[in-house]
Protein backbone atom coordinates (compact mmCIF):
# COMPACT_ATOMS: atom_id res chain seq x y z
CA UNK A 1 0.00 0.00 0.00
CA UNK A 2 1.33 3.45 -0.63
CA UNK A 3 2.20 5.62 1.98
CA UNK A 4 -0.57 8.76 2.62
CA UNK A 5 0.39 11.86 4.17
CA UNK A 6 -1.04 15.37 4.34
CA UNK A 7 1.44 17.23 2.60
CA UNK A 8 3.94 16.13 0.54
CA UNK A 9 6.56 18.57 0.14
CA UNK A 10 9.13 18.19 -3.32
CA UNK A 11 12.19 19.35 -2.81
CA UNK A 12 14.23 19.90 0.59
CA UNK A 13 15.99 23.12 -0.18
CA UNK A 14 14.93 26.08 2.27
CA UNK A 15 11.58 26.63 0.64
CA UNK A 16 10.92 22.55 0.59
CA UNK A 17 12.35 22.07 4.29
CA UNK A 18 10.34 25.36 5.81
CA UNK A 19 7.54 24.34 4.61
CA UNK A 20 8.03 20.93 5.61
CA UNK A 21 8.85 21.89 9.30
CA UNK A 22 6.24 24.66 9.47
CA UNK A 23 3.78 22.38 8.07
CA UNK A 24 4.11 19.59 10.57
CA UNK A 25 4.49 22.31 13.47
CA UNK A 26 0.90 22.85 12.68
CA UNK A 27 -0.17 19.24 12.95
CA UNK A 28 0.11 17.91 9.16
CA UNK A 29 1.63 14.36 8.94
CA UNK A 30 4.33 15.53 6.40
CA UNK A 31 7.02 14.07 4.22
CA UNK A 32 9.71 16.00 1.82
CA UNK A 33 11.23 14.10 -0.46
CA UNK A 34 14.54 14.98 -1.94
CA UNK A 35 16.32 13.73 -5.28
CA UNK A 36 19.68 14.05 -3.73
CA UNK A 37 22.00 15.70 -6.57
CA UNK A 38 24.71 16.66 -3.64
CA UNK A 39 27.07 13.58 -2.19
CA UNK A 40 26.10 12.67 1.25
CA UNK A 41 28.11 10.92 3.06
CA UNK A 42 26.15 8.72 4.30
CA UNK A 43 23.88 8.04 1.08
CA UNK A 44 21.13 10.07 2.48
CA UNK A 45 19.26 12.89 1.42
CA UNK A 46 21.29 15.57 0.91
CA UNK A 47 18.85 18.44 2.39
CA UNK A 48 19.04 22.31 2.16
CA UNK A 49 19.18 22.59 -1.61
CA UNK A 50 20.88 25.04 -3.59
CA UNK A 51 21.01 27.71 -0.39
CA UNK A 52 23.19 24.84 1.93
CA UNK A 53 24.48 22.91 -0.90
CA UNK A 54 25.91 24.96 -3.14
CA UNK A 55 24.84 28.49 -2.87
CA UNK A 56 24.51 30.70 0.19
CA UNK A 57 26.27 28.82 2.45
CA UNK A 58 29.31 27.91 1.05
CA UNK A 59 30.03 31.43 -1.16
CA UNK A 60 29.45 33.30 2.14
CA UNK A 61 32.09 30.89 4.17
CA UNK A 62 34.74 31.53 0.98
CA UNK A 63 33.43 35.22 1.09
CA UNK A 64 34.82 35.14 4.66
CA UNK A 65 37.66 33.27 4.01
CA UNK A 66 39.21 35.74 1.52
CA UNK A 67 38.21 39.00 3.26
CA UNK A 68 40.45 37.89 6.21
CA UNK A 69 42.71 37.05 3.74
CA UNK A 70 42.70 40.15 2.18
CA UNK A 71 42.22 42.40 5.88
CA UNK A 72 45.65 40.14 6.92
CA UNK A 73 47.83 41.67 3.30
CA UNK A 74 46.66 45.30 2.99
CA UNK A 75 44.64 46.40 5.72
CA UNK A 76 46.11 44.99 9.10
CA UNK A 77 49.78 47.01 7.97
CA UNK A 78 47.73 50.10 8.46
CA UNK A 79 46.81 49.65 11.74
CA UNK A 80 50.21 48.51 13.05
CA UNK A 81 49.71 44.59 13.03
CA UNK A 82 52.71 43.01 10.83
CA UNK A 83 52.32 39.42 10.16
CA UNK A 84 54.36 39.14 6.89
CA UNK A 85 53.01 38.17 3.71
CA UNK A 86 49.87 35.79 4.41
CA UNK A 87 49.31 32.69 2.07
CA UNK A 88 46.04 30.60 1.64
CA UNK A 89 46.23 26.60 1.56
CA UNK A 90 43.20 26.41 -0.87
CA UNK A 91 42.25 23.26 -0.09
CA UNK A 92 42.10 23.57 3.64
CA UNK A 93 39.59 26.57 2.76
CA UNK A 94 37.09 24.47 0.52
CA UNK A 95 37.12 21.48 3.36
CA UNK A 96 36.18 24.07 6.18
CA UNK A 97 33.54 25.29 3.44
CA UNK A 98 32.20 21.91 3.11
CA UNK A 99 32.30 21.06 6.70
CA UNK A 100 30.42 24.01 7.51
CA UNK A 101 27.88 22.52 4.81
CA UNK A 102 27.77 18.72 6.10
CA UNK A 103 27.15 20.89 9.74
CA UNK A 104 24.18 22.18 8.08
CA UNK A 105 22.77 19.82 5.78
CA UNK A 106 22.72 17.41 8.67
CA UNK A 107 20.89 20.11 11.14
CA UNK A 108 18.09 19.98 8.74
CA UNK A 109 17.96 16.74 9.63
CA UNK A 110 17.56 16.65 12.86
CA UNK A 111 15.49 19.23 12.63
CA UNK A 112 13.17 16.88 10.42
CA UNK A 113 13.40 13.96 13.25
CA UNK A 114 12.62 16.62 16.08
CA UNK A 115 9.46 18.04 14.30
CA UNK A 116 8.15 14.20 12.59
CA UNK A 117 8.56 15.07 9.01
CA UNK A 118 9.47 12.08 6.72
CA UNK A 119 12.39 12.42 4.88
CA UNK A 120 12.22 10.54 1.54
CA UNK A 121 14.80 9.66 -0.81
CA UNK A 122 14.34 10.06 -4.27
CA UNK A 123 12.90 12.19 -7.49
CA UNK A 124 9.00 13.26 -7.22
CA UNK A 125 6.86 13.56 -10.11
CA UNK A 126 3.04 13.43 -10.36
CA UNK A 127 1.26 10.64 -11.28
CA UNK A 128 -2.62 11.69 -11.19
CA UNK A 129 -5.27 11.70 -8.62
CA UNK A 130 -6.73 8.57 -6.50
CA UNK A 131 -9.71 9.99 -5.48
CA UNK A 132 -8.91 13.23 -3.37
CA UNK A 133 -5.26 13.06 -2.57
CA UNK A 134 -2.42 13.62 -5.05
CA UNK A 135 -0.14 10.66 -6.05
CA UNK A 136 3.02 10.97 -6.80
CA UNK A 137 5.91 8.79 -7.49
CA UNK A 138 9.25 9.44 -4.97
CA UNK A 139 11.77 7.67 -6.71
CA UNK A 140 10.65 3.73 -6.97
CA UNK A 141 7.28 4.10 -4.71
CA UNK A 142 4.31 5.79 -4.94
CA UNK A 143 2.83 8.61 -2.02
CA UNK A 144 -0.37 9.88 -1.68
CA UNK A 145 -0.97 13.59 -0.61
CA UNK A 146 -3.87 15.60 0.77
CA UNK A 147 -2.08 18.60 -0.86
CA UNK A 148 1.68 18.94 -2.44
CA UNK A 149 3.95 21.82 -2.55
CA UNK A 150 6.11 21.74 -5.09
CA UNK A 151 9.80 23.67 -4.28
CA UNK A 152 11.97 21.88 -6.44
CA UNK A 153 14.49 24.83 -6.86
CA UNK A 154 16.54 26.00 -9.50
CA UNK A 155 19.55 25.55 -11.54
CA UNK A 156 21.97 27.43 -13.36
CA UNK A 157 21.44 28.76 -17.17
CA UNK A 158 23.88 27.39 -19.28
CA UNK A 159 25.08 29.49 -22.82
CA UNK A 160 24.57 27.27 -25.81
CA UNK A 161 27.93 26.44 -27.08
CA UNK A 162 29.50 26.88 -23.76
CA UNK A 163 29.38 23.40 -21.93
CA UNK A 164 29.88 23.22 -18.21
CA UNK A 165 32.66 20.45 -16.83
CA UNK A 166 32.53 22.00 -13.70
CA UNK A 167 36.50 22.09 -13.63
CA UNK A 168 37.39 24.74 -16.14
CA UNK A 169 34.27 26.24 -17.07
CA UNK A 170 32.36 26.18 -14.16
CA UNK A 171 28.71 26.85 -12.85
CA UNK A 172 27.38 28.08 -9.26
CA UNK A 173 29.10 24.26 -8.39
CA UNK A 174 32.23 24.26 -9.68
CA UNK A 175 33.18 27.91 -8.83
CA UNK A 176 32.99 27.02 -5.17
CA UNK A 177 35.13 24.08 -5.28
CA UNK A 178 38.17 25.84 -7.20
CA UNK A 179 40.99 24.02 -6.03
CA UNK A 180 43.85 26.19 -6.66
CA UNK A 181 43.90 30.30 -7.53
CA UNK A 182 43.38 30.82 -10.95
CA UNK A 183 46.01 32.79 -12.29
CA UNK A 184 43.24 34.22 -14.31
CA UNK A 185 39.84 34.16 -13.73
CA UNK A 186 37.06 35.01 -16.05
CA UNK A 187 33.34 35.36 -15.44
CA UNK A 188 30.01 36.05 -17.87
CA UNK A 189 27.72 37.67 -15.93
CA UNK A 190 28.25 41.42 -13.85
CA UNK A 191 25.09 39.36 -11.63
CA UNK A 192 25.08 38.45 -7.75
CA UNK A 193 27.10 35.35 -8.17
CA UNK A 194 29.48 36.78 -10.64
CA UNK A 195 30.37 39.79 -8.17
CA UNK A 196 30.74 37.12 -5.10
CA UNK A 197 32.74 34.86 -6.49
CA UNK A 198 34.96 37.36 -8.16
CA UNK A 199 35.45 39.23 -5.25
CA UNK A 200 36.84 36.02 -3.96
CA UNK A 201 38.84 35.08 -6.10
CA UNK A 202 40.40 38.15 -6.70
CA UNK A 203 40.92 38.61 -3.28
CA UNK A 204 43.34 35.50 -3.33
CA UNK A 205 45.43 36.81 -5.86
CA UNK A 206 43.36 35.62 -9.25
CA UNK A 207 43.48 38.38 -11.85
CA UNK A 208 39.85 38.65 -12.89
CA UNK A 209 37.75 39.81 -15.60
CA UNK A 210 34.10 40.02 -16.01
CA UNK A 211 32.03 40.30 -19.06
CA UNK A 212 28.45 41.50 -18.33
CA UNK A 213 25.90 41.83 -21.71
CA UNK A 214 23.85 44.54 -20.35
CA UNK A 215 25.11 48.21 -20.93
CA UNK A 216 24.45 49.06 -17.23
CA UNK A 217 25.89 47.92 -13.88
CA UNK A 218 23.79 46.14 -11.55
CA UNK A 219 20.62 47.64 -13.40
CA UNK A 220 17.87 46.57 -10.81
CA UNK A 221 19.55 47.95 -7.97
CA UNK A 222 19.45 51.91 -6.92
CA UNK A 223 21.44 53.84 -9.99
CA UNK A 224 23.49 55.75 -7.17
CA UNK A 225 24.31 52.41 -5.18
CA UNK A 226 25.31 50.91 -9.03
CA UNK A 227 27.60 53.52 -9.62
CA UNK A 228 29.07 53.46 -6.22
CA UNK A 229 29.74 49.64 -6.04
CA UNK A 230 30.98 49.72 -9.79
CA UNK A 231 33.71 52.56 -8.96
CA UNK A 232 34.94 50.32 -5.39
CA UNK A 233 34.61 47.26 -6.72
CA UNK A 234 37.22 48.45 -9.73
CA UNK A 235 39.26 50.72 -7.38
CA UNK A 236 39.47 46.71 -5.69
CA UNK A 237 40.56 45.54 -9.32
CA UNK A 238 37.72 43.50 -10.67
CA UNK A 239 38.00 44.35 -14.66
CA UNK A 240 33.98 44.85 -15.23
CA UNK A 241 33.75 45.07 -18.59
CA UNK A 242 29.69 45.99 -19.77
CA UNK A 243 27.89 45.78 -23.36
CA UNK A 244 30.13 42.77 -24.33
CA UNK A 245 29.04 39.82 -27.14
CA UNK A 246 29.86 36.46 -26.04
CA UNK A 247 31.36 34.84 -28.97
CA UNK A 248 33.14 31.25 -29.25
CA UNK A 249 34.51 29.65 -26.04
CA UNK A 250 37.22 27.04 -26.34
CA UNK A 251 39.20 24.70 -24.77
CA UNK A 252 42.59 25.89 -24.67
CA UNK A 253 46.11 24.19 -23.50
CA UNK A 254 46.13 25.97 -20.36
CA UNK A 255 42.29 26.96 -19.98
CA UNK A 256 39.64 28.67 -21.80
CA UNK A 257 39.50 31.14 -24.44
CA UNK A 258 36.84 33.55 -24.79
CA UNK A 259 35.93 35.34 -27.68
CA UNK A 260 33.60 38.36 -27.47
CA UNK A 261 32.94 41.96 -29.01
CA UNK A 262 33.13 44.76 -26.33
CA UNK A 263 31.03 47.82 -25.97
CA UNK A 264 32.65 49.41 -29.05
CA UNK A 265 32.13 46.34 -31.03
CA UNK A 266 35.70 45.74 -31.05
CA UNK A 267 36.11 42.13 -31.14
CA UNK A 268 38.71 40.85 -28.41
CA UNK A 269 39.70 37.85 -26.74
CA UNK A 270 40.33 36.41 -23.57
CA UNK A 271 42.49 34.05 -22.22
CA UNK A 272 41.60 32.33 -18.58
CA UNK A 273 42.22 29.33 -16.65
CA UNK A 274 38.99 28.94 -15.56
CA UNK A 275 35.98 30.73 -16.33
CA UNK A 276 32.80 30.84 -13.97
CA UNK A 277 29.23 31.06 -16.60
CA UNK A 278 26.70 32.96 -13.75
CA UNK A 279 23.74 34.33 -16.44
CA UNK A 280 20.62 33.56 -13.74
CA UNK A 281 19.32 30.78 -12.92
CA UNK A 282 16.45 28.37 -14.52
CA UNK A 283 13.55 26.66 -12.52
CA UNK A 284 13.66 22.91 -11.92
CA UNK A 285 10.65 21.89 -13.62
CA UNK A 286 11.63 19.11 -15.93
CA UNK A 287 11.01 15.45 -14.86
CA UNK A 288 7.86 16.98 -12.52
CA UNK A 289 5.14 15.46 -15.14
CA UNK A 290 3.58 18.82 -14.61
CA UNK A 291 1.78 18.58 -18.35
CA UNK A 292 0.32 15.37 -17.46
CA UNK A 293 -1.66 16.81 -14.47
CA UNK A 294 -1.99 20.00 -16.57
CA UNK A 295 -0.36 22.04 -13.67
CA UNK A 296 0.55 25.22 -15.33
CA UNK A 297 3.88 26.81 -16.01
CA UNK A 298 4.74 30.10 -17.25
CA UNK A 299 6.87 30.77 -20.68
CA UNK A 300 9.98 30.46 -18.34
CA UNK A 301 9.00 27.40 -17.02
CA UNK A 302 8.18 28.71 -13.87
CA UNK A 303 4.87 27.08 -11.88
CA UNK A 304 2.55 29.70 -12.28
CA UNK A 305 0.64 31.09 -8.72
CA UNK A 306 -1.32 33.31 -7.16
CA UNK A 307 0.19 35.81 -4.68
CA UNK A 308 -0.62 33.28 -1.92
CA UNK A 309 1.44 30.68 -3.92
CA UNK A 310 -1.54 28.28 -5.22
CA UNK A 311 -1.28 27.18 -8.67
CA UNK A 312 -4.27 26.77 -11.05
CA UNK A 313 -4.58 22.60 -9.32
CA UNK A 314 -6.30 22.54 -6.27
CA UNK A 315 -4.26 21.31 -3.27
CA UNK A 316 -1.21 21.65 -5.34
CA UNK A 317 1.22 24.90 -4.50
CA UNK A 318 4.47 25.74 -5.45
CA UNK A 319 7.11 28.22 -3.61
CA UNK A 320 10.68 29.85 -3.97
CA UNK A 321 13.06 29.71 -6.94
CA UNK A 322 10.17 27.25 -9.01
CA UNK A 323 7.66 30.17 -8.92
CA UNK A 324 7.62 34.38 -9.86
CA UNK A 325 9.90 36.65 -7.50
CA UNK A 326 13.57 36.96 -6.35
CA UNK A 327 15.77 33.76 -6.22
CA UNK A 328 16.57 34.54 -2.75
CA UNK A 329 16.40 31.81 0.25
CA UNK A 330 14.64 34.12 2.58
CA UNK A 331 12.23 34.75 0.05
CA UNK A 332 11.36 30.85 -0.09
CA UNK A 333 11.43 30.60 3.21
CA UNK A 334 8.69 33.34 3.39
CA UNK A 335 6.17 31.54 1.33
CA UNK A 336 7.15 28.00 2.72
CA UNK A 337 5.51 29.47 5.67
CA UNK A 338 3.05 31.64 4.39
CA UNK A 339 1.80 28.16 2.64
CA UNK A 340 1.64 25.77 5.41
CA UNK A 341 -0.57 28.91 7.58
CA UNK A 342 -2.80 28.74 4.89
CA UNK A 343 -3.04 25.36 4.99
CA UNK A 344 -4.12 25.33 8.06
CA UNK A 345 -6.83 27.63 8.07
CA UNK A 346 -4.13 30.41 8.66
CA UNK A 347 -3.96 33.76 7.50
CA UNK A 348 -0.58 33.40 5.99
CA UNK A 349 1.11 36.28 4.34
CA UNK A 350 3.94 37.16 2.58
CA UNK A 351 4.90 41.12 2.03
CA UNK A 352 6.13 40.76 -1.56
CA UNK A 353 7.50 45.09 -1.17
CA UNK A 354 10.17 44.30 2.01
CA UNK A 355 12.25 41.56 0.44
CA UNK A 356 15.64 42.52 1.16
CA UNK A 357 18.39 42.00 -1.17
CA UNK A 358 22.16 41.38 -0.19
CA UNK A 359 25.12 41.37 -2.38
CA UNK A 360 28.00 40.40 0.11
CA UNK A 361 30.99 41.67 -1.53
CA UNK A 362 33.41 44.66 0.70
CA UNK A 363 32.04 46.67 0.84
CA UNK A 364 28.54 44.99 1.49
CA UNK A 365 25.13 45.86 -0.32
CA UNK A 366 21.81 45.66 0.89
CA UNK A 367 18.52 47.31 -0.01
CA UNK A 368 14.58 47.45 0.01
CA UNK A 369 12.01 48.69 -1.24
CA UNK A 370 11.56 50.95 -4.29
CA UNK A 371 15.09 52.60 -5.79
CA UNK A 372 15.27 56.38 -7.08
CA UNK A 373 14.83 55.90 -10.45
CA UNK A 374 11.73 53.84 -9.72
CA UNK A 375 9.82 56.59 -7.81
CA UNK A 376 10.77 58.83 -10.49
CA UNK A 377 9.49 56.78 -13.21
CA UNK A 378 6.37 56.57 -11.64
CA UNK A 379 5.94 60.10 -10.73
CA UNK A 380 6.43 59.56 -6.55
CA UNK A 381 7.00 63.10 -5.08
CA UNK A 382 10.01 61.92 -2.62
CA UNK A 383 12.69 63.51 -0.27
CA UNK A 384 16.34 61.94 0.40
CA UNK A 385 18.79 61.26 2.75
CA UNK A 386 22.31 60.43 2.08
CA UNK A 387 24.62 59.79 4.23
CA UNK A 388 28.25 58.53 3.73
CA UNK A 389 29.93 55.36 6.54
CA UNK A 390 33.12 58.54 6.11
CA UNK A 391 31.14 60.84 9.00
CA UNK A 392 30.67 57.34 11.33
CA UNK A 393 33.46 56.92 13.74
CA UNK A 394 32.54 53.47 14.28
CA UNK A 395 33.41 52.69 10.10
CA UNK A 396 36.40 54.55 10.74
CA UNK A 397 37.72 52.43 13.27
CA UNK A 398 36.75 49.47 11.30
CA UNK A 399 39.09 50.66 8.48
CA UNK A 400 35.85 50.57 6.58
CA UNK A 401 34.49 54.10 5.48
CA UNK A 402 33.31 53.53 2.44
CA UNK A 403 30.10 53.99 1.16
CA UNK A 404 26.78 55.38 2.04
CA UNK A 405 23.10 54.71 3.43
CA UNK A 406 20.67 56.33 1.36
CA UNK A 407 17.07 56.61 2.60
CA UNK A 408 13.85 57.35 0.28
CA UNK A 409 10.77 58.91 1.86
CA UNK A 410 7.11 59.48 0.71
CA UNK A 411 7.29 63.85 0.67
CA UNK A 412 3.45 63.99 1.32
CA UNK A 413 3.56 61.31 4.62
CA UNK A 414 7.01 60.57 4.92
CA UNK A 415 6.98 57.37 4.98
CA UNK A 416 10.09 55.09 3.79
CA UNK A 417 9.80 54.22 0.41
CA UNK A 418 13.28 52.16 -0.25
CA UNK A 419 16.35 52.34 1.77
CA UNK A 420 19.99 51.59 -0.22
CA UNK A 421 22.84 50.96 1.76
CA UNK A 422 26.38 50.34 0.39
CA UNK A 423 28.86 49.53 3.20
CA UNK A 424 30.26 47.90 6.18
CA UNK A 425 27.80 45.69 7.74
CA UNK A 426 24.91 46.56 5.30
CA UNK A 427 23.43 43.20 5.25
CA UNK A 428 22.57 43.65 8.91
CA UNK A 429 21.60 47.38 8.49
CA UNK A 430 19.28 46.51 6.29
CA UNK A 431 17.05 44.64 8.95
CA UNK A 432 16.01 47.52 10.49
CA UNK A 433 14.45 49.33 7.22
CA UNK A 434 12.71 46.11 6.60
CA UNK A 435 11.18 46.56 10.01
CA UNK A 436 10.30 50.02 9.69
CA UNK A 437 8.97 49.92 6.26
CA UNK A 438 7.08 46.57 7.91
CA UNK A 439 5.27 48.66 10.35
CA UNK A 440 4.54 51.98 7.61
CA UNK A 441 7.57 53.41 9.28
CA UNK A 442 8.34 57.41 8.56
CA UNK A 443 11.68 58.37 8.01
CA UNK A 444 10.81 60.66 11.00
CA UNK A 445 10.37 56.97 13.36
CA UNK A 446 13.45 56.09 12.71
CA UNK A 447 15.36 59.61 13.58
CA UNK A 448 13.41 59.63 16.74
CA UNK A 449 14.47 56.20 17.61
CA UNK A 450 17.90 56.10 19.94
CA UNK A 451 20.49 54.21 18.21
CA UNK A 452 24.04 53.06 19.94
CA UNK A 453 26.94 54.82 19.77
CA UNK A 454 29.35 54.36 18.28
CA UNK A 455 27.80 51.80 15.96
CA UNK A 456 27.02 51.09 11.90
CA UNK A 457 23.37 51.94 12.71
CA UNK A 458 24.34 55.45 13.57
CA UNK A 459 24.76 56.06 9.52
CA UNK A 460 21.01 54.52 9.12
CA UNK A 461 19.85 57.37 11.78
CA UNK A 462 21.35 60.06 10.51
CA UNK A 463 20.47 59.15 6.56
CA UNK A 464 16.58 59.24 8.39
CA UNK A 465 17.75 62.65 9.74
CA UNK A 466 18.86 64.16 6.46
CA UNK A 467 15.28 63.27 4.38
CA UNK A 468 14.16 65.89 7.09
CA UNK A 469 17.58 67.92 6.29
CA UNK A 470 18.66 67.62 10.40
CA UNK A 471 21.49 65.16 10.25
CA UNK A 472 23.42 65.93 12.90
CA UNK A 473 26.83 64.62 12.26
CA UNK A 474 27.30 65.66 9.02
P1 LIG B 1 16.56 25.06 -3.95
O1 LIG B 1 17.40 25.55 -2.85
O2 LIG B 1 17.10 25.03 -5.32
O3 LIG B 1 16.10 23.59 -3.52
C1 LIG B 1 15.34 22.79 -4.33
C2 LIG B 1 15.63 21.36 -3.99
O4 LIG B 1 14.70 20.53 -4.68
C3 LIG B 1 17.01 20.89 -4.44
O5 LIG B 1 17.67 20.28 -3.35
C4 LIG B 1 16.74 19.87 -5.54
O6 LIG B 1 17.65 18.80 -5.52
C5 LIG B 1 15.36 19.37 -5.16
N1 LIG B 1 14.57 18.88 -6.29
C6 LIG B 1 14.43 19.44 -7.52
N2 LIG B 1 13.55 18.73 -8.24
C7 LIG B 1 13.14 17.70 -7.47
C8 LIG B 1 12.22 16.64 -7.65
N3 LIG B 1 11.52 16.52 -8.78
N4 LIG B 1 12.06 15.77 -6.65
C9 LIG B 1 12.75 15.88 -5.48
N5 LIG B 1 13.61 16.89 -5.24
C10 LIG B 1 13.79 17.79 -6.22
N6 LIG B 1 19.96 33.49 -1.75
C11 LIG B 1 19.97 34.30 -0.68
O7 LIG B 1 18.90 34.65 -0.17
N7 LIG B 1 21.14 34.73 -0.13
C12 LIG B 1 22.34 34.37 -0.64
O8 LIG B 1 23.37 34.78 -0.12
C13 LIG B 1 22.36 33.53 -1.77
N8 LIG B 1 23.54 33.14 -2.29
C14 LIG B 1 23.53 32.30 -3.37
C15 LIG B 1 24.75 31.93 -3.91
C16 LIG B 1 24.79 31.09 -5.00
C17 LIG B 1 26.12 30.69 -5.59
C18 LIG B 1 23.57 30.60 -5.56
C19 LIG B 1 23.59 29.67 -6.74
C20 LIG B 1 22.35 30.96 -5.03
C21 LIG B 1 22.32 31.82 -3.93
N9 LIG B 1 21.12 32.24 -3.36
C22 LIG B 1 21.12 33.09 -2.30
C23 LIG B 1 19.83 31.78 -3.89
C24 LIG B 1 19.26 30.65 -3.03
O9 LIG B 1 20.19 29.60 -2.98
C25 LIG B 1 17.94 30.18 -3.60
O10 LIG B 1 17.07 31.29 -3.75
C26 LIG B 1 17.28 29.18 -2.68
O11 LIG B 1 18.10 28.06 -2.48
C27 LIG B 1 15.94 28.74 -3.26
O12 LIG B 1 15.36 27.80 -2.41
P2 LIG B 1 14.36 26.70 -2.98
O13 LIG B 1 14.00 25.85 -1.83
O14 LIG B 1 13.28 27.35 -3.74
O15 LIG B 1 15.19 25.87 -4.05
P1 LIG C 1 21.98 37.38 -11.87
O1 LIG C 1 20.63 37.45 -12.47
O2 LIG C 1 22.23 38.05 -10.58
O3 LIG C 1 23.04 37.97 -12.89
C1 LIG C 1 23.23 37.43 -14.16
C2 LIG C 1 23.96 38.45 -15.00
O4 LIG C 1 24.37 37.83 -16.20
C3 LIG C 1 23.07 39.64 -15.38
O5 LIG C 1 23.73 40.84 -15.10
C4 LIG C 1 22.83 39.42 -16.86
O6 LIG C 1 22.64 40.63 -17.56
C5 LIG C 1 24.11 38.73 -17.27
N1 LIG C 1 23.98 37.95 -18.49
C6 LIG C 1 22.95 37.17 -18.89
N2 LIG C 1 23.23 36.61 -20.08
C7 LIG C 1 24.48 37.00 -20.43
C8 LIG C 1 25.31 36.75 -21.55
N3 LIG C 1 24.93 35.95 -22.54
N4 LIG C 1 26.52 37.34 -21.58
C9 LIG C 1 26.94 38.15 -20.58
N5 LIG C 1 26.18 38.44 -19.51
C10 LIG C 1 24.96 37.86 -19.44
O7 LIG C 1 22.33 35.82 -11.81
P2 LIG C 1 23.48 35.02 -11.08
O8 LIG C 1 24.60 35.91 -10.70
O9 LIG C 1 23.73 33.86 -11.97
O10 LIG C 1 22.78 34.55 -9.77
C11 LIG C 1 21.57 33.80 -9.87
C12 LIG C 1 20.65 34.14 -8.76
O11 LIG C 1 21.09 33.54 -7.55
C13 LIG C 1 20.56 35.61 -8.44
O12 LIG C 1 19.67 36.27 -9.29
C14 LIG C 1 20.06 35.60 -7.05
O13 LIG C 1 18.68 35.45 -7.06
C15 LIG C 1 20.71 34.37 -6.48
N6 LIG C 1 21.89 34.75 -5.71
C16 LIG C 1 21.73 35.54 -4.61
C17 LIG C 1 22.79 35.95 -3.87
C18 LIG C 1 22.57 36.86 -2.73
O14 LIG C 1 21.43 37.03 -2.33
N7 LIG C 1 23.60 37.46 -2.18
C19 LIG C 1 24.15 35.51 -4.18
C20 LIG C 1 24.22 34.71 -5.39
C21 LIG C 1 23.12 34.34 -6.08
Amino acid sequence: MSKQFDVLVIGGGPGGYVAAIRAAQLGFNTACCESNPYADPKGEPRLGGTCLNVGCIPSKALLHTSHLFEEAGHAFADQGISVGTPKIDVPKMIARKADIVTKLTSGIKGLFKKNKVTSLNGHGAFVGKEGDLWKVKVGAEEVLAKQVIVATGSKARHLPGIAVDNQIVCDNIGALDINAVPKKLAIIGAGVIGLEMGSVWRRLGSEVTVLEAMPDFLAAADADLAKEALKLLTKQGLSINMGVKIGEVKATKKGVSIAYTDKDGKDTKLDADRLIVSVGRVPNTDGLNAEAVGLKLNERGMVEVDGHCKTNLPGVWAIGDVVRGPMLAHKAMEEAVMVAEIMAGQAGHCNFDTIPYVIYTAPEMAWVGKTEQQLKAEGVAYKAGKIPFLANGRALGMGAPEGFVKMLACAKTDRILGVHIIGAGASDLVAEAVVAMEFGGASEDLARICHAHPTLSEVMHEAALACDKRPLHF
